[in-house]
């Protein structure tokens, strides 16, 4: 009974009350790290209730984390995702990890006006959208069990998250941009020294010994995500992996990759000359409106006088100010 009351008595006194009090270590002229120093803790999964709403809850929460084996393409429930990856190869923890790509605050914040689409999509179509994004895969019907509990443990999640609320940890960690594009061969030095003993030489992960779900997952290739998934920008890559990977070393809190090395590596990850995906099917939606194109995407056409590759690989800070004096979005 403790973890709900403290839980919401938190949020009541303001969320950061709610921080695990760890502090990272100060990083000198690092001002980004040193103003968001916190976390928000997740509910533990030991309250989660017992019965039928807690049994959803459950099955939500094991769908995230064992994607392939339901809705992969031998899934039990039945081929939605084209490939073997899960909710947790990148919402780690089953969505809970501080910047990890957490889903904590997700049910607070949907529905929501989406770019990509220029409209309005549930928390269900988002769900969606990785389904056919990272995992190239096909929606799964929106009044299936399966939509109803993954929904279920978002909104569990959630709970005592105000409507439009957010937590500190339930977005990205915020990186400076830099002066230089990144490189894509400075990346592949540091992917052979941080990341090729999970990932592999060729970057297609390893499976577990049956076959059915990765140990590590693959970076590139037809078993990947598909090239507009966010992973595949720039910005957001570098922030996820910069906190996250290695992912037996790295954590918000002490990332073992300098800034220069997350911009380079996700950008030898997320190069299409060097690397191939799966393709996106010519009938996605691709941000129909030029100017709200993300910074860090990688096809045109853009509202704004920079290449593609400039797009692709940065540098970011003309883009930026370019668009901000003529009152573009800047989102990345
Ligand atoms: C290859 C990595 C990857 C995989 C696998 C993946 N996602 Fe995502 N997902 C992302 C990224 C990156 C974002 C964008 C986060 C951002 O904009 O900061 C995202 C966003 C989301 C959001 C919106 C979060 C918010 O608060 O706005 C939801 C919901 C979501 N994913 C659910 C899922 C579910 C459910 C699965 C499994 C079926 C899944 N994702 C698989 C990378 C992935
Ligand atoms: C100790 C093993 C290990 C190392 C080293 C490691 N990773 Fe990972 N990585 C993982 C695992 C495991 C996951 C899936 C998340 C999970 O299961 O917790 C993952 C997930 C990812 C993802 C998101 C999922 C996907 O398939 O796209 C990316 C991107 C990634 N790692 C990049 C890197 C980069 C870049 C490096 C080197 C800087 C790196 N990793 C080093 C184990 C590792």
């Amino acid at each position: 009974m403790i973890r709900p009351l403290l839980l919401s008595l938190c949020i009541a006194t303001l969320l950061v009350a709610c921080a695990n009090h760890e502090k990272p270590p100060a990083e000198s002229g690092d001002s980004v790290r040193d103003s968001m120093p916190m976390a928000f803790v997740a509910p533990d999964t030991s309250t989660i209730p017992v019965g039928k709403v807690g049994d959803m809850i459950r099955y939500g929460r094991e769908l995230i984390v064992n994607t392939p084996l339901y809705l992969g393409p031998k899934g039990s429930v039945g081929k939605y995702a084209g490939n073997l990856l899960a909710c947790t190869s990148c919402h780690l923890d089953a969505g809970t990890r501080p910047y990890g790509l957490s889903l904590i605050s997700s049910h607070a914040r949907y529905p929501q006006y989406r770019m990509r689409e220029a409209r309005i999509l549930s928390l269900g179509e988002r769900v969606n959208n990785c389904i056919e994004r990272p995992l190239n895969g096909r929606p799964i019907p929106m009044d299936s069990k399966e939509m109803n509990a993954i929904l279920m443990y978002m909104k569990w999640l959630a709970k005592g998250i105000p409507v439009d609320g957010r937590v500190p940890g339930d977005d990205l960690m915020k990186m400076p941009l830099l002066d230089r594009a990144a490189d894509p061969a400075k990346g592949k030095l540091v992917y052979d020294q941080h990341c090729v003993r999970c990932h592999g030489d060729d970057g297609q992960g390893i499976l577990a010994a049956e076959g059915t779900k990765y140990t590590y997952p693959p970076l590139w290739g037809p078993n990947s995500y598909q090239p507009g998934s966010s992973m595949h920008r720039l910005i957001k890559a570098a922030q996820f992996i910069k906190y996250n990977m290695p992912q037996d070393l790295a954590r918000w809190d002490k990332p073992v990759l300098t800034d220069e090395e997350a911009y380079d590596v996700a950008a030898y990850v997320n190069d299409d000359e060097l690397h191939t995906r799966p393709p996106v099917p010519p009938e996605a939606p691709n941000y129909p409106i030029a100017k709200e194109r993300p910074i860090d995407f990688y096809l045109g056409p853009f509202a704004d006088p920079f290449s593609s590759k400039q797009h692709k690989f940065g540098p970011y800070k003309e883009i930026f100010a370019w668009r901000k004096q003529h009152g573009h979005p800047t989102g990345y």
